[in-house]
């Protein structure tokens, strides 16, 4: 099926403030976009759904695969507390292929059923465990960046690797292993260098990464200013940072040449913010993770509107939904929290610039390889989900907007069909 053509209602945002609503058809060919029309293009199968909103597929910027095992649960703690206590001793059992193996079954399942067709993923510090996640995400059909994660202090014994030295090694073999599979490297499925944050990565590691990053060509991905007792952590750590975005960027593993999302950047301050405009760092907001990890509220309107990178994460299990449907939500009600209580230099966010976020704001990070993501033009990516919103039916007649709306708020639709790179997923 390299050439068809889908009938329906499609919604898409070129700018932050548009939402484009069109009756209509929608070629596809050779897994793009190639053409939208009133009527039905001749010469090709039409897969009819009339009636159904179509928009993109959707981006997350910021997950974390081996912690959908325990997604919905350990919500009582901040941040650090619930790293040392939840999440190392979890991340740490990927040791063992078997449970790897299965672990990432799971959340591959329920991620291909998902509204998600592109991510940028972090795995555990194992490199055969993020290999097997890699496989399983490319059988999928899914387009991602996964991360071997890069851990040589202030985690266990049993979730730590023995010394920079032994972490790079094992990057390195990751990298060329991906290499040598070929269709983990230039494929859909990429490998991307996963710092989990400053400290977890010591300066030799870090400075190790960045020299990989140059001589392999590939991009980075890391946190970043989530938490106020972290970001107290790092000035201790690195004493000579004047922020925390500089032990990242000191090593070259913060932009420019090197793309890379940084997920959070809640407490971003000034010096901070503008490194992260200058160098086109791509942040991702994680409202839901936000809220239960009681990290804060982002200034995602800010930045949305002031030029710099933005798209959504769902920063899974810090998040508590792989649904970025229930993750546009929420970034519209924390936006509201955020003008209420911090900050009315910026009005909160609409469910526009929520969906431009999830497809525009974090498709743009596909732009650095070459490929257009996020809306339904000529050249763009074929990836597209068709909704299933009989069941928030009523006696009220909704505008395609509205529906949209309230698919996303009261998360009781479902997928009718997935379309990632013009393969129908679902
Ligand atoms: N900072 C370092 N590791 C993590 C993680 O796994 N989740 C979140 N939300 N923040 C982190
Ligand atoms: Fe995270």
């Amino acid at each position: 099926m390299d050439c068809f053509a889908l009938k329906g209602t499609f919604i898409d945002t070129p700018t932050p403030d548009a939402l484009r609503v069109r009756e209509g058809y929608l070629l596809c060919e050779n897994g793009l976009c190639a053409g939208f029309s009133r009527t039905a293009p001749a010469g090709v199968e039409i897969l009819d759904y009339t009636g159904r909103i179509i928009t993109p597929g959707l981006v997350d910027l910021h997950l974390h695969a081996p912690q959908y095992s325990y997604c919905g649960t350990a919500m009582d703690l901040e941040l650090l507390d619930w790293l040392q206590q939840y999440t190392y001793p979890e991340e740490a059992h990927y040791a063992d292929p078997e449970y790897a193996k299965l672990g990432y079954s799971y959340f591959v399942r329920d991620l291909k059923n998902s509204a998600t067709t592109r991510a940028c993923i972090f795995a555990t510090l194992h490199t055969d465990a993020t290999l097997e996640l890699m496989h399983q995400l490319k059988d999928a059909g899914l387009s991602a960046f996964v991360g071997k994660l890069a851990m040589d202090r202030n985690s266990p014994d049993t979730y730590r690797e023995p010394s920079a030295a032994a972490g790079l090694a094992e990057t390195r073999r990751w990298l060329d292993t991906c290499r040598t599979e070929g269709s983990l490297h230039a494929g859909p499925v990429r490998p991307m260098l996963t710092p989990r944050f400053t400290p977890s990565t010591g300066d030799e590691y870090m400075k190790g990464l960045g020299e990989l990053a140059a001589e392999y060509s590939v991009p980075a991905q890391s946190h970043l200013s989530e938490n106020p007792g972290e970001i107290a952590w790092v000035a201790e750590l690195c004493p000579d940072t004047k922020f925390y975005g500089e032990s990242y960027s000191r090593f070259g593993l913060f932009g420019n040449n090197v793309p890379t999302v940084m997920a959070h950047c809640i407490y971003s301050p000034d010096a901070e913010a503008a490194l992260m405009k200058r160098n086109r760092v791509m942040i991702a907001h994680c409202p839901t993770s936000n809220e239960n990890v009681i990290a804060g509220i982002a200034p995602a309107a800010k930045y949305l509107h002031g030029g710099w990178r933005i798209g959504l994460g769902s920063d899974v299990a810090g998040g508590h939904t792989l649904d970025l449907f229930a993750v546009m939500a929420a970034a519209v009600q924390v936006s509201k929290l955020r003008w209420r209580y911090i900050d009315q230099s910026e009005k909160p966010l609409t469910m526009t610039e929520a969906l431009y976020m999830a497809t525009v704001g974090g498709g743009d990070f596909w732009a650095d390889f070459g490929e257009n993501v996020g809306l339904f033009e000529d050249g763009y990516a074929f990836d597209a989900l068709v909704l299933d919103d009989a069941a928030l039916k009523n006696m009220r007649t909704f505008t395609p907007a509205e529906r949209l709306e309230r698919y996303a708020y009261l998360g009781r639709g479902a997928l009718t069909a997935k379309f990632a790179q013009g393969k129908k997923l679902l």
